[in-house]
């Protein structure tokens, strides 16, 4: 929808008019590579997408939060003091009680309102539609306690992000990294971000692609991230960790480790699945490092093969892929003027991210979109990918 649009809905629902609706917006990301390393104090490559998340909000002079999205039919409603007692009760409305109930923890003071949001990030597409839903509501949130407390310093958008993962760990019970949120709340139009996860150090590197554009390929198989797959990978890295500790007791995550340690220590870690499941975390980091480094100077080759190399190694070592995906980017490789595909987010469904040129998209969507067809009786979806900004108040 439009931001008229918005309004009018939120009118038709709330009453009143145009003159106190607020707009805050948060976009969903696409992670170029450094896939399942956020959690294990890795590099990541994200950038923030032009799909987001964007809210109407009126404040209310009593302490009721009503909640309303464009596309469904249920309402949410609630008092600032109960939004703890809804965990696990909500059908939708999760994410967001969820981060005013982190936002509440860490200080801030939520005020009661009326919400309409509508979402562009389309839901299960491993695109982050749920941080661009938590950033957004956490700048809201925040904003409206600043101005409550007469304070005018601008919302610190690094600590929303870390809220906004609390949210996922404490009220959605996913044990995320901090990727999607910081993404969503530190993106910046026409950059990807270089994030170390471990301190949060970030740079913004400006995505020069020339002839060649980023196209999204959706599966349109819904991804559950709840599902005990995620977690159990982070088990799993725990447990490689710890086996590396024995014989390389200085290191504190499995970000710490070269390639060359791994090679050299690999044998401690006895369990051969979570070997491959390391093996993958080590040489990931790596070539995220190697991808900043082609794509600053232009090479785009490299960067493409990087890619490729990453899904191959989420696909048999880290085992977080599924058929739909192996097909969008094996086939997609087949396509002349493709430099890249792999997977982007936690998988099993959800998105391949492909570098192809300008002139051939047409031919990709075209080719690849009837091959998905016909091999698995359903459409995916593409999209050019635009990188936009991170979460803001929209005046
Ligand atoms: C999900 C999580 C992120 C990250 C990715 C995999 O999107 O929310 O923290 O772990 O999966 O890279």
């Amino acid at each position: 929808m439009n931001i008229p649009e918005i309004k009018k809905q939120f009118i038709d629902i709330y009453g009143g008019n145009e003159s106190a609706i607020r707009l805050f917006t948060s976009p969903g990301r696409v992670n170029l590579i450094g896939e399942h390393v956020d959690y294990c104090g890795g590099p990541v490559f994200p950038a923030a997408l032009t799909m987001k998340t964007t809210i109407a909000a009126r404040k209310r002079s009593d302490n009721i939060i009503r909640l309303k999205a464009t596309d469904l039919d249920i309402m949410v409603e609630t008092n600032t003091s109960g939004m703890e007692k809804l965990k696990g009760q909500l059908k939708w409305g999760d994410y967001q009680i969820g981060v005013a109930v982190e936002l509440s923890k860490a200080g801030y003071d939520i005020c009661g309102c009326d919400l309409l949001y509508d979402d562009t990030t389309p839901h299960g597409g491993g695109l982050s539609s749920s941080a661009a839903i938590e950033i957004s509501t956490a700048l809201m949130f925040a904003t409206f306690s600043n101005e409550k407390n007469g304070i005018s310093s601008p919302v610190d958008m690094i600590e929303m992000a870390k809220l906004g993962q609390a949210a996922e760990h404490n009220f959605i019970g996913v044990n995320c990294g901090i990727m999607d949120q910081f993404a969503s709340a530190m993106g910046k139009a026409n950059h990807a971000i270089y994030l170390d996860c471990a301190t949060l150090d970030y740079e913004h590197i400006p995505l020069n692609l020339g002839r060649y554009c980023l196209v999204l390929s959706n599966t349109n198989k819904k991804h559950s991230l709840g599902s005990s797959k995620y977690n159990e990978r982070r088990m799993e890295c725990e447990e490689g960790l710890n086996a590396l500790k024995t014989v390389m007791p200085g290191i504190t995550q499995l970000a710490d480790v070269s390639v060359l340690d791994f090679e050299k220590n690999k044998a401690v870690i006895k369990n051969e699945v979570v070997r491959k499941r390391i093996r993958h975390v080590v040489y990931e980091c790596d070539r995220v490092h190697k991808s900043v480094d082609a794509l600053k100077s232009g090479d785009l080759i490299t960067f493409g093969r990087l890619m490729n190399e990453s899904h191959t190694s989420l696909q048999f070592d880290y085992e977080v892929s599924c058929d739909e995906l192996d097909c969008l980017a094996s086939e997609a490789l087949k396509i002349d003027g493709v430099l890249g595909s792999r997977m982007t987010g936690a998988g099993f469904g959800g998105c391949t991210v492909s570098i192809v040129d300008k002139s051939s998209v047409d031919t990709f969507k075209e080719i690849l979109g009837k091959i998905y067809a016909d091999k698995f009786g359903y459409e995916a979806s593409f999209y050019v990918s635009e990188i936009g900004d991170g979460g803001k108040e929209v005046k």
